[in-house]
């Protein structure tokens, strides 16, 4: 007897969109007017009707769709998000840790994990990683730092004498933006040794797991939630995102909770439909794709190892992950935003950041042989004439700094504080009263509530300076403004 196959949302709604069941409900579009953007995506967006299931109580086709996807990670749930990983972080974190409750979190977490402490008014506290020998790139988390971080308090005594209270969570990022990726079994094991549920912020590692030589994911290595970017890594539509769940250590009730107050309550059926259909092809063909990748991957690796002044950042499993293309522009007497702007300009190569002393670009599964061609072509070309030509050098790169900031309030104490702009030159010592931070990653330099010191005020001179797109700063005339308290 064949098994019957249940079909997919995707293919249901395109189904649907060739029926005649005539549309009285939203959208207003009525899955027809659709100007100058493709019809066949007005057809398939549709709402909660009949046959369609809900995102926020789904019991079909959505049901399906999830569990799949549990399965296909290895989770032991798996929730659906079309508000991105920001949504998913802001739930876990909402959802592990209780109001005015206490997260230890990675530093250079995402801006949303700030987001969230700052909404539940957490108490935090920063688990630092050390920036890279040649560059201004931080590592991932250490899993000594955590162990370390947890004895201390476990061992450690407050003012009146009393035993530290232990985090309620602790969240880390991996791979972080620039694909560093952290030892997360080990994390797992230190904290859930503390009976503590590790958060793992894997925005950025959607695709890790699904080929020989990839790091693992994160549920894989035992984290009790996992936040996925769909959009980042894998073929699916942006905004569309993953979160897993582990263990008993989080209320699933709390979740959904969560999961309800910061996603619409009209969840796009195309969001949802394209992350079907993402894992979809990984399920049915994910080892040819993947093994297409990762050999079109080496083969543009191996020639670029000629370069004599770009350099990379070599490809490590278990530190560095598989198509994120970071390369150094120190050697080369350039700044990343130069570089950037050189293969923009003269190759028309749209890369995904420019930093200080480097620049990123990022390659999936959905690249073509032409595409790692022509990045191949650009660099060694670029390379060759930054080596023939000196004139082509330009302004050095700022040179990597610290970013152990003294905190003089909380988040929300200075973010709802009385703001006031005053020049850079003037804000050494002041409390920041904003974000300030280069986008992306969004990872922020400085937090509201910390006191800027001489180095990070010069820092930031110098990231304005060399044309990257730095946030929570304003430019008047010729000088920079910050916003204290
Ligand atoms: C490390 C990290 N976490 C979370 C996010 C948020 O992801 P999304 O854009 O899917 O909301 C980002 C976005 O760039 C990120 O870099």
């Amino acid at each position: 007897m064949t098994e019957i196959q249940e079909l997919s949302l995707c293919q249901k709604l395109k189904e649907y969109g060739r029926s005649d069941y005539y549309p009285f409900h939203m959208p207003g579009h009525k899955r027809k007017m659709s100007g100058q953007m493709p019809d066949e995506l007005f057809k398939m967006d549709i709402t909660e009707i009949d046959g369609f299931d809900d995102l926020h109580h789904p019991e079909g086709v959505i049901q399906r769709a999830q569990e799949k996807a549990a399965e296909l990670y290895g989770a032991e749930e798996t929730f659906y998000l079309i508000g991105g990983s920001t949504s998913g972080i802001l739930s876990t974190v909402s959802a592990a840790v209780p109001s005015g409750g206490y997260l230890l979190m990675d530093r250079r977490s995402h801006r949303s994990v700030y987001h969230a402490a700052y909404l539940r008014n957490l108490r935090i506290s920063y688990l630092y990683s050390d920036r890279l020998e040649n560059c201004d790139i931080f590592e991932a988390v250490d899993a000594n730092t955590v162990e370390a971080a947890l004895h201390s308090l476990e061992s450690g005594r407050n003012a009146a004498g009393a035993q530290n209270p232990m985090p309620d969570a602790v969240l880390i990022t991996s791979p972080t933006y620039e694909g560093r990726i952290a030892d997360v079994k080990s994390i797992a094991e230190a904290v859930h040794k503390r009976g503590i549920p590790l958060i793992v912020d894997e925005a950025h590692g959607a695709h890790l797991g699904f080929y020989p030589g990839f790091a693992p994911n994160s549920c894989q290595a035992g984290a009790d939630l996992v936040i996925h970017s769909v959009h980042k890594t894998l073929p699916a539509m942006t905004q569309t995102a993953l979160l897993h769940v582990n263990g008993n250590l989080i209320s699933r009730e709390r979740l959904r909770r969560y999961l309800r107050i910061y996603q619409s309550s009209s969840p796009s059926y195309v969001l949802m439909a394209s992350i079907e259909n993402a894992l979809d092809q990984l399920v049915q063909n994910g080892d040819v794709l993947f093994g297409e990748f990762v050999r079109k991957w080496n083969g543009m690796m191996k020639k670029l190892s000629s370069c004599r002044y770009l350099q990379f950042l070599s490809y490590d499993c278990r530190r560095q992950d598989t198509g994120k293309l970071v390369i150094l522009t120190r050697k080369a007497g350039l700044s990343g935003r130069q570089l950037y702007d050189m293969l923009l300009k003269e190759y028309h190569l749209q890369l995904e950041m420019a930093g200080t002393d480097h620049v990123l670009a990022m390659f999936t599964i959905g690249d073509t042989e032409e595409g790692f061609q022509r990045m191949t072509d650009a660099l060694l070309e670029l390379d060759q004439r930054i080596g023939q030509a000196k004139h082509l050098q330009g302004k050095a790169a700022p040179s990597p700094k610290n970013f152990y900031l003294p905190a003089a309030c909380g988040i929300a104490e200075a973010w709802d504080g009385l703001q006031k702009y005053r020049p850079i030159g003037s804000c050494a010592g002041k409390t920041a009263g904003e974000f300030i931070h280069l986008y992306p990653p969004g990872v922020p330099l400085v937090v509201p509530g910390e006191v800027f010191t001489e180095e990070i005020l010069k820092y930031i001179q110098e990231c304005h300076d060399s044309g990257l797109n730095l946030q929570g700063a304003v430019s008047k005339g010729n000088e920079l403004y910050l916003q204290i308290i």
